[in-house]
């Protein structure tokens, strides 16, 4: 009996595989980290093989641990880090470079020359993004002018561009279907979101061929089916989502204004904003939540690129923890933060700054600090990072936010919650069931396949533990204002 869906949950670190039952409940979750790349400052490079590899071998350690087969599983989901670039050759299936990473700065000057010759208004108004070398746009670019032959390739129609959704369908399907979901599309700077289309003028700015690109499908539809070796049998791909989209729809914010976060290796606040896009004023992004059927539901997003990624290079740069969640007790090994700050600001600043040559800073540093400190300090400039998102998310909606609803691996961290939901004010809760993104995508799937109803989603929600504040506004407010200071001192820094 199909009694399942199965979740591919490809992040920035991990890729993760979950197998949901009929109640929503995850009966199975494993997680393969892989090798990122830095071969030179600023830039992050992965294997897209090394990515294949790593879900293949997930997915299959899963099936054996669990013990099902094909015949149990109902559709699959997918969910995966954004922006993330990858090109391969169509005619023997092999990327022609490394997958550039959506935290990679190298083609933050292609982005500063359309700046200077005035394209940003033109560019946000169309894809409701700032132009930034976070999206795939300027990525595609920089291989197609460095990798040798392949401009005249992608001419040819040779060469295949795609997110990392893209990709693992590419895989999944044996090298067969060439698609992408419109979520994914919207956060390549190529996507038109009034049109739901790709754009001919931004094409013909970033002087990429249409040829390149994916065909595009909306978010809850039977997509494919996977080639019959990688599972046993076919079964339909039928839920594709870029991971905050996804755990957006898997907190069930459906209604306008209802906000999520996702501790990733960035956070990831996004507000449900209904069926119009709603255009920052203060340096948010504008993007597609989800197409299901002939309804498109947009969202504001406020991308904060310090996250997870700090803990992990406390952990494999300095060499101070062991595992990522040892954070939390070095840092309540200090009663506070000793006068220190740090600026998460590890790949530039996203929003609300948008500032690619800022750089990551540890001031305030005497005899006396301890690393304790330097860990206080870094849940907390994780933890402000994302209040300045917050902020600017209620001045564009013109709403107050009562509540965030948190997943991701850092919203387990008690003390962390603790001092996000101080310096907010607000309640932070988070679901029974995470990870958010891996369920978003799996309810997707389950929508399409008949696998759920409507009705059976709505009601699957469950919040778990929530978080009020403990501290008052005055020690929020003191964090904030030194924060600002802090902020003001790396911007620029590698320019
Ligand atoms: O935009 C990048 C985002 O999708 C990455 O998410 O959770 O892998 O850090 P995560």
């Amino acid at each position: 009996m199909n009694g399942h869906i199965l979740s591919l949950d490809l992040g920035s670190s991990t890729a993760g595989v979950v197998l949901f039952d009929k109640k929503g409940r995850v009966v199975k979750q494993l997680q393969k980290e892989y090798d990122k790349y830095y071969p030179q400052p600023g830039w992050i490079e992965v294997d897209p093989d090394e990515i294949w590899f790593s879900m293949r071998a997930a997915i299959e350690e899963l099936m054996n641990a669990s013990g099902i087969t094909a015949a149990n599983i109902a559709g699959i989901g997918i969910s995966n880090q954004r922006e993330t670039t990858v090109i391969w050759d169509k005619t023997n299936g092999q990327p022609i470079y490394n997958a550039i990473a959506w935290q990679d700065r190298r083609s933050s000057k292609i982005c500063d020359d359309f700046r200077y010759q005035g394209f940003s208004e033109l560019i946000r108004e169309k894809t409701g993004l700032l132009l930034d070398a976070y999206f795939s746009a300027s990525k595609i670019s920089w291989i197609l002018d460095h990798v040798p032959g392949a401009r005249a390739k992608a001419e040819q129609g040779s060469l295949a561009f795609g997110t990392i959704d893209s990709w693992l369908i590419w895989k999944l399907t044996g090298q067969q279907v060439h698609v992408t979901d419109i979520t994914n599309a919207s956060r390549t700077m190529l996507f038109n979101i009034h049109t739901l289309d790709w754009d001919a003028d931004l094409l013909k700015l970033f002087n990429i061929p249409h040829k390149l690109l994916p065909g595009t499908c909306s978010n809850s539809e039977i997509i494919a089916y996977t080639a019959p070796a990688i599972l046993g049998a076919p079964v339909p791909i039928a839920g594709v989502a870029g991971d905050q989209h996804a755990a957006l729809f898997g907190q069930m914010c459906l209604e306008p204004g209802m906000v999520k976060n996702t501790y990733g290796s960035g956070c990831f606040a996004l507000m449900n904003t209904g069926d119009q896009p709603v255009l920052s004023q203060h340096h948010l992004l504008t993007t597609v939540a989800w197409k299901i059927g002939d309804k498109v539901t947009y969202a504001l997003e406020g991308s904060v690129f310090g996250g997870s990624s700090v803990f992990r290079w406390m952990r494999d740069g300095l060499g101070v923890i062991e595992a990522t969640a040892e954070v939390e007790a070095l840092a309540q090994t200090e009663e506070d933060n000793g006068g220190v700050m740090f600026v998460p600001a590890l790949a530039g600043l996203g929003a609300p700054y948008w500032d690619a040559y800022a750089r990551g800073m540890i001031i305030g540093i005497t005899r006396g600090t301890s690393v304790g400190h330097i860990a206080r300090a870094a849940l907390e400039g994780v933890a402000l990072g994302l209040a300045d998102a917050l902020e600017a998310m209620e001045k564009d909606s013109g709403r107050k936010i009562g509540e965030i609803r948190v997943d991701g691996t850092s919203a387990t961290y008690p003390f962390f919650m603790q001092l996000q939901t101080d310096l907010l004010q607000y309640p932070v809760t988070r679901p029974a069931v995470m990870p958010s993104s891996a369920l978003g995508a799996a309810y997707l799937a389950g929508l399409a396949t008949g696998f759920w109803d409507w009705q059976t989603v709505k009601k699957m929600y469950e919040p778990g533990e929530s978080f009020s504040p403990r501290q008052d506004m005055e020690f929020s407010n003191r964090l904030r204002s030194r924060w600002k200071k802090a902020i003001a001192r790396v911007q620029n820094w590698d320019l």
